[in-house]
């Protein structure tokens, strides 16, 4: 078991990483003072998988738990969803002192999160992330939130958890294209501060996308550090953390353009990480040997989904609007070597343009 900590202040907390071990979850809970009464909200994929040996564990171990099923999706981070499960929380009985579990991927562990961030006025948060994704990104941080039908992740808070708890065996009964998702974040860390986990990345994505035991380990308690590190200096997103969104400009555009289906968000932030490594080589900020190193990299992981079918002109609308355009200008975190980012806030819309045109001639190889 490894062990990390996000310090800050009074909202510090433990990151624990491990491999089938998720039966020391009731001992961990109590060694950081969980409430007795827990409530579970995870979606139904996984309570089929693990809702049923999670709750016997911690009943097992003296805790009286409820638990609160919603249908598999992004759509679960809706308000009615929410209201559903006050409704529920309310007729269990539950008070300011019981306690949320989160078990699932960055969808449950946002939706879970924001109810604990608000029923009651806060209830204490414990993340149990079952995704890739989840592990390495979304339940480290405190963002938490639900969408509006007119705007993702518009209703939320900075809502920390008291202690993260991941289980890579969680991994063994993913999907591919999930491990694919969470995968592009653990290159984003390593490209924006990271070099040696970019270079494990680079010589072990074989036994990376198997979820080999130690690879996969190690790759994901590097990337919770940087994500720690980043959060550590920049809780609130004033300035620093928004290296983060590295590949994410460009990727959630390209994810609006192909409207939500075709690209899945990781997919659609390595083609990201691409167009915006080629910005950063035009100007003159990353190496022309480093950037052959990215785009030989970047086109040998296996992605599904191509950008056929995608109109660049739409893409580049959307960038237009995008709420991190600043006085006019594009502002874009680039990496101006592998393992260093900046942000930039003077790119040219022909720059972009270009780079948009070099991804879609671009063949992935893999
Ligand atoms: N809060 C943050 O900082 C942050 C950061 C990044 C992303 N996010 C959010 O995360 C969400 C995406 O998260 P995600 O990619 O984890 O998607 P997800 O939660 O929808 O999970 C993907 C799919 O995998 C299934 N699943 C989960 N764990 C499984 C397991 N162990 N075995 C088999 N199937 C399993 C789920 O049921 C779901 O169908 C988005 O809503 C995004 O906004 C939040
Ligand atoms: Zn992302």
């Amino acid at each position: 078991m490894r062990t990390l900590k996000v310090r800050l202040g009074p909202n510090s907390y433990p990151i624990f990483i491990c491999d089938q071990y998720w039966g020391k979850l009731p001992e961990l809970l109590k060694l950081y003072a969980a409430p007795r009464r827990l409530i579970i909200i995870t979606d139904d994929r996984v309570a089929k998988l693990y809702l049923q040996p999670m709750t016997e564990a911690l009943t097992g171990n003296d805790f009286a738990v409820e638990s609160i099923v919603v249908n598999a999706g992004e759509e679960a981070k809706s308000l009615i969803v929410y209201e559903k499960i006050i409704t529920q929380m309310l007729q269990f009985g539950a008070a300011r002192d019981w306690g949320i579990v989160s078990l699932g991927g960055g969808v449950i562990g946002d939706l879970a999160g924001f109810v604990a961030a608000t029923f009651m006025r806060g209830l204490p948060f414990y993340q149990v992330p079952t995704t890739l994704l989840a592990q390495v990104d979304a339940s480290i941080g405190g963002k938490v939130a639900i969408n509006h039908p007119m705007s993702k992740n518009l209703i939320g808070a900075f809502y920390q958890p008291r202690l993260v708890f991941i289980d890579i065996h969680f991994l063994r009964t993913l999907p591919e294209t999930e491990i694919i998702s969470g995968m592009a974040e653990i290159v984003k860390h390593g490209i924006i501060a990271d070099r040696g986990l970019f270079l494990l990345c680079e010589m072990e994505m074989r036994r990376l996308l198997a979820i080999e035991t130690e690879p996969i380990q190690q790759a994901v308690f590097q990337s919770c550090q940087i994500k720690a590190r980043i959060v550590e200096e920049d809780e609130k997103e004033a300035g620093v953390r928004a290296i983060l969104n590295y590949g994410h400009t460009i990727g959630h555009a390209l994810e609006a353009a192909s409207e939500y289906n075709k690209l899945r968000h990781g997919e659609a932030v390595f083609w990201g990480m691409l167009a915006e490594a080629w910005i950063s080589r035009a100007m003159g900020e990353l190496s022309e040997a480093e950037f052959h190193r990215l785009e030989r990299f970047f086109t040998q992981i296996p992605l599904r989904a191509t950008l056929d079918g995608i109109n660049m002109d739409e893409v580049f609308a959307l960038m237009a609007f995008d709420k991190k355009k600043k006085a006019g200008k594009i502002r874009l975190a680039l990496p101006v070597t592998v393992g260093e980012a900046r942000l930039f806030e003077d790119i040219s819309e022909d720059t972009l343009r270009q780079a948009l045109s070099y991804i879609r001639s671009r063949p992935w190889l893999a």
